[in-house]
């Protein structure tokens, strides 16, 4: 196996997202993934309990994974997709938009979710710019929400932290209100009340004009400030006034994409259909990095219109990693593992026992939340001396403990594999139990 954690050098790879003086004092590694399963590389063993990063619903190590991946590597290892293509990339996009709701059956991959984000700002601006609108070119996104890193994303961003220090870079967008209220607390599944807020795009048309916005962009369940469910309503109530306005409405399905909530998508799951839908992270089960955005068939349809008669790109947009072949033979192999071992069933099967497990954490004194719905949860920590240190201290406290989990701010988000069995499920909530049950 790999080298001791102490021997490694640590001065040179600057982690993203982390405190990198305090990891090199402490750092916490995986030398070795199998299942729901993470080892240390001095052997200690840890249930991975967000898997990865929301990445790996089929558990780590599919060996069909691998082999698709290897065998992709000596047939056809990388081609350009700018002028050329692969026949994997048809082979995977066609089964997307079999799975995507009806009606969402373009499309086109980046490889990562920020850079789908962004790729879908850009669809929308040339959608509008195509029909004569390119007036159109503010968004409308939603505090506390997580859009990615990129620029476009960064400013899609309703969470402080991931703003702040990169303030006038960033592109025109206003803010709608979160979902979320203090008499949600303890709320399994959707809040009853809460609609209404789905009004504040209404109001921002009043203010900015209806025609000066391209896209409306929220998760359906918004995953990384840590798991806000949306209320009953909303998302319907938002298509409604998206669509009163021309406003095209994105769906950021990063996290909540391949069978997360039960359904393929959070789209299908709640029932509103948007106009773009992005996803990443499952599309390969995390195994090779890969993104892809889902287009309705009209937006195509008139990008391609406005570029009748010219010999250019429809649209001037694309990544070297677009569509790259080892990554749609990754993607296969995942999208053959959910159909064939009917892995979105399984996760809709295993939710009331994930949330049981999650919502028995209720009466411990460092909770001052839980949120859940299908196979993602939050866990809000009552907040310590200063915002976002109890979520530090009890991610690390948690990995030693034996528990991998994804930590922002004050809240944990966990979200296993759909391939967890009943009692990992209750092994993860006893260490939470024990971790969370300490005063600190
Ligand atoms: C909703 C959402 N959008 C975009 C992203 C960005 O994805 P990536 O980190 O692959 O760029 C994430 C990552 O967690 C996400 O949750």
């Amino acid at each position: 196996m790999n080298m001791n954690t102490q021997a490694m050098a640590m001065d040179h790879h600057w982690l993203p997202f982390t405190n990198n003086r305090a990891f090199r004092q402490n750092p916490q590694v995986f030398a070795k993934a199998k299942g729901v399963r993470y080892w240390t590389p001095e052997g200690d063993e840890l249930l991975d309990g967000s898997s990865g990063l929301f990445c790996s619903a089929a558990g780590h190590g599919r060996p069909e994974i691998a082999e698709a991946v290897s065998r992709q590597l000596m047939e056809l290892d990388y081609t350009p997709h700018f002028q050329r293509a692969a026949p994997v990339s048809f082979e995977l996009a066609e089964r997307l938009a079999a799975l995507l709701p009806e009606g969402i059956d373009r499309v086109f991959f980046g490889a990562s979710g920020s850079e789908a984000v962004d790729s879908a700002m850009k669809i929308a601006l040339a959608y509008h710019r195509a029909r004569g609108q390119g007036q159109r070119t503010r968004f409308v996104s939603r505090a506390w929400a997580y859009h990615g890193v990129n620029l476009g994303g960064t400013a899609l961003a309703g969470m402080v932290g991931n703003r702040r220090d990169f303030s006038g870079a960033t592109c025109d967008v206003v803010h709608m209100r979160h979902t979320w209220s203090e008499d949600q607390r303890f709320t399994r599944g959707q809040p009853d009340d809460g609609a209404h807020l789905a009004d504040d795009l209404e109001e921002i048309c009043k203010t900015y004009g209806p025609e000066t916005i391209a896209a409306v962009f929220v998760e359906p369940i918004a995953g990384s400030i840590g798991t806000i469910v949306p209320p009953k309503g909303y998302l319907a109530r938002l298509r409604e006034i998206a669509d009163r306005h021309g406003i095209l409405l994105v769906f950021d399905e990063v996290i909540t994409g391949f069978g997360r909530t039960g359904s393929a998508f959070a789209a299908q799951e709640f029932g509103v259909t948007p106009d773009i839908i992005t996803m990443a992270k499952a599309l390969t089960n995390g195994a090779v990095p890969m993104s892809a955005v889902g287009v309705k068939t009209e937006i195509q349809d008139a990008v391609f219109a406005a570029a009748e008669g010219a010999d250019r790109p429809e649209l001037m947009h694309g990544y070297t990693y677009s569509a790259h072949p080892v990554a749609c033979a990754a993607a296969l192999a995942a999208l053959n593992i959910y159909r064939d071992d009917g892995l979105f069933e399984r996760s809709r099967a295993l939710s009331p026992v994930f949330l049981d497990a999650v919502f028995g954490l209720r009466n411990l004194p460092q909770v001052s939340d839980l949120r859940g719905y299908g196979m993602v949860a939050g866990v809000q920590l009552a907040p310590g001396d200063q915002p976002g240190a109890k979520g530090m201290a009890v991610q690390r406290r948690l990995f030693d403990a034996g528990l991998h989990v994804k930590a922002t701010g004050d809240a944990l988000i966990l979200a296993p594999a759909f391939v967890a069995s009943e009692s990992e499920i209750g092994q993860m909530a006893d260490i939470l139990r024990g971790v969370l049950g300490q005063a600190f």
